[in-house]
């Protein structure tokens, strides 16, 4: 069976972006999980992509597949895409490449010059190269990060149509921190992403046109997409791209948490025979 995979950074200007990444000089150990590597981005890098979408920072799964938005969070996100018909030309960057840790440490170092200017190169790599009609900022921390580019003379020049809306695990931040119910936390989530539809779908040209279907008042296992192996490293087993999760951090303690991702096979992917 042929598969379609991800041929990653082999020509430029990606060979140098990934070659020359900010280290802890710039991302600070207190505020980001450094040791776990820089993630940079998922999608087409071939001159394909019409829609960027501007992520926050990298969880478990994608430390692991070494591709962004490829959890559940990034699985919402599949499927907003598909409703606006694309499934193919697009491409994700988050706002920082390392995860964040600890409370606030996004909002912190939103405004870090190096951090800033390398994501910068990012943007203006993916613009220069992909005729980009759309660009999409999910939560805050991504718009601010989208502003800071446009204030650059490349951003200014930019005729790509731009939203924000709110980030995937919205509903899950927002009613941890009690803010709102998870309820209304939902609704407001599909709200912003049917604004989105709206705004997005008369001036996207999509890779197949799709009726237009809006979120109901939540998010349901059926509004997610799996990750299309074409956007994974060659060579992940299928589960690694499907919607069961696989990865969460561990330990007792949050030296040993910060230390451990624990991998495992969703029960629906152990096909090998029982043990006698
Ligand atoms: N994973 C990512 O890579 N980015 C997000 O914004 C959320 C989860």
């Amino acid at each position: 069976m042929d598969r379609e995979f991800d041929q990653g950074y082999h020509r430029q200007p990606y060979l140098d972006l990934v070659s020359g990444y900010p280290d802890e000089s710039v991302y600070p150990l207190d505020s980001f999980r450094v040791e776990w590597g820089p993630v940079f981005h998922r999608g087409r890098l071939d001159g394909s992509a019409r829609v960027l979408i501007i992520g926050q920072d990298p969880a478990t799964h994608e430390a692991i597949s070494r591709r962004i938005l490829v959890g559940e969070a990034g699985q919402r996100a599949q499927g907003l895409l598909a409703r606006l018909g694309i499934d193919r030309s697009y491409v994700f960057i988050n706002t920082f490449l390392y995860s964040v840790y600890g409370q606030g440490g996004g909002a912190r170092h939103i405004e870090d010059p190096a951090i800033t200017s390398y994501r910068n190169r990012w943007i203006n790599a993916i613009v220069a190269d992909q005729k980009i009609e759309a660009i999409i900022s999910l939560g805050q921390l991504a718009d601010q990060a989208y502003k800071q580019w446009l204030a650059t003379p490349k951003g200014a020049a930019s005729t790509a149509a731009y939203i924000t809306v709110r980030h995937p695990t919205y509903p899950e931040s927002a009613s941890s921190s009690g803010q709102v119910t998870k309820a209304e936390a939902f609704a407001r989530l599909c709200e912003s992403w049917n604004q989105l539809l709206d705004a997005l779908r008369p001036v996207i040209a999509p890779d197949a046109v799709v009726p237009l279907r809006k979120y109901g008042a939540t998010i349901t296992p059926a509004d997610l997409m799996p990750i299309p192996t074409r956007d994974m490293p060659p060579g992940l087993p299928d589960w690694m791209c499907a919607l069961d999760a696989w990865a969460m951090r561990t330990g007792d303690t949050a030296q040993v948490k910060r230390a451990t991702i624990t991998v495992q096979v969703p029960t629906a992917a152990r096909t090998w025979p029982p043990a006698p």
